[in-house]
């Protein structure tokens, strides 16, 4: 890997995921949902990505005021999620701009011990 490359990589966003406490670093732009799927850290989505469930709420811990501003439908779906904070966000509609910390609520049911 040229320095270049390494400068390049260090510069993208990198997403903390909790409980598990696992960094990764994503492109720009992309969904916290594909952030997570693409590493094997689970998130529940049962509609596919689509604003039109909130299986995939998360809690933004650090970096909420750096994401676009929730849309209306995403605030309608937010309505029906579990443990909902101001905080609160759909894993697929929230798109990674900065350094994010995110808890994934509810261990239990979306996380796999044996992912990792
Ligand atoms: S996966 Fe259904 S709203 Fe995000």
């Amino acid at each position: 890997m040229t320095t270049a490359e390494t400068k390049e990589m260090s510069d993208m966003p990198k997403i903390r995921f909790m409980p598990m406490d696992v960094e990764v670093e994503v492109e720009e732009g992309t969904a916290i949902l594909d952030a997570a799927l693409d590493n094997n850290i689970r998130i529940d989505h049962n509609c596919g990505g689509n604003c039109a469930c909130s299986t995939c709420h998360v809690i933004i811990e650090k970096g909420f005021d750096e994401l676009a501003e929730r849309s209306e439908d995403e605030i309608d779906m937010l309505d029906e999620a579990e443990g909902l904070t101001e905080t609160s966000r759909l894993a697929c509609q929230a798109k990674i701009t900065q350094d994010l910390i995110v808890r994934i609520p509810d261990k239990e049911s979306t996380w796999d011990d044996d992912t990792f």
